[in-house]
C-alpha cells in the first residue's frame, strides 16, 4: 500500500473509533471512506450493532458486502455520526467535496448527522479552496443555460464526463459541472450565489459542517475540532 493510501486508511480507522454500539452512521463515498466501511464491517462482524445510510449507490454496495445494515430516512431523521472524505480542507475548515460525484447525498447525510467526521490524507489541506475544481450538481434540463449563468459568476465550467466520453450522471440523475473559480476566498458568498441559480441542485462547498477533521500523513493521525 502506498503512503497516501496508508494515510487514508489511518484517518478512516481513527474515525471508526468514534462509533459506538447502537449508533446510526452516515457512510461517505470515495477511496478514504472505503477504508472506514471496511473497518466498520470488521467491527460489525465482531458484534457491533449499527445502522447506516450510504451517500451513494457504490457505498451502499460496499456496506452490503460487509454486512452493515442499511436504513433510509424513512427510519430516522437524524444520524449520530457521519464519516466522509473531502477533496480539499481549507484553513477555516470549509471543504470541497464531490470529486466522486456524490456531493448531494453527502451533504444531505452530513447535514443530518449530529457529528460529521471528515477523514483526509495530508495532501488535502489548503489555505483557500479552489485548486480542486468545484463540483456543482445541476439538473439536465436547460443545463446549458445553468452552465452559462455559472460562468457569468466568474469561472470556467466543464460538464463532467465518464471515461467513455458520455456525460457523467449522478445517482440523482443530474449532471456535474466542474468549476474553476481560482482561489475561493469567501466560500459562503460563492455557495449562496450558485444556489440562487435555478437549475443548481447543490454545490460541493461544505461550510461550517465539520465536527472534526481527522488527518493522517501515513505515520501519524491528528484530530482537530473546528
Ligand atoms: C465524493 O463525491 C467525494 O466528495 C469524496 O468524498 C471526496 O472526493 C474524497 O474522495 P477520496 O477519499 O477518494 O479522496
Amino acid at each position: 500500500m502506498d503512503k497516501i493510501a496508508q494515510a487514508k486508511k489511518m484517518a478512516a480507522e481513527r474515525a471508526v473509533d468514534f462509533v459506538e454500539d447502537g449508533m446510526t452512521i452516515g457512510l461517505g463515498t470515495g477511496s478514504t471512506s472505503y477504508f472506514a466501511i471496511q473497518r466498520l464491517g470488521e467491527r460489525v462482524a465482531e458484534g457491533l450493532r449499527i445502522r447506516a445510510i450510504g451517500t451513494s449507490k457504490r457505498t451502499e454496495e460496499l456496506a452490503q458486502a460487509v454486512h452493515i445494515p442499511l436504513i433510509t430516512f424513512s427510519d430516522v431523521k437524524e444520524l449520530d455520526l457521519a464519516i466522509d472524505g473531502a477533496d480539499e480542507v481549507a484553513h477555516d475548515y470549509s471543504l470541497t467535496k464531490g470529486g466522486g460525484g456524490a456531493l448531494l447525498r453527502e451533504k444531505l447525510v452530513a447535514s443530518a448527522a449530529r457529528r460529521f467526521l471528515v477523514i483526509v490524507d495530508h495532501t488535502k489541506r489548503v489555505h483557500h479552496l479552489g485548486k480542486f475544481l468545484l463540483p456543482v450538481e445541476v439538473v439536465p434540463f436547460a443545463w446549458e443555460l445553468t452552465h452559462y449563468r455559472i460562468e457569468q459568476l466568474g469561472c470556467r465550467a466543464t460538464r463532467r464526463r465518464q471515461d467513455n466520453g458520455e456525460p457523467f450522471i449522478t445517482d440523482n440523475h443530474n449532471y456535474i459541472l466542474d468549476c474553476d473559480f481560482g482561489e475561493i476566498v469567501d466560500p459562503p458568498l460563492l455557495h449562496n450565489a450558485l444556489k440562487a441559480l435555478p437549475g443548481v441542485v447543490e454545490t460541493g462547498l461544505f461550510i461550517d459542517m465539520a465536527y472534526a477533521v481527522i488527518e493522517s500523513d501515513g505515520e501519524h493521525v491528528t484530530v482537530e475540532y473546528p
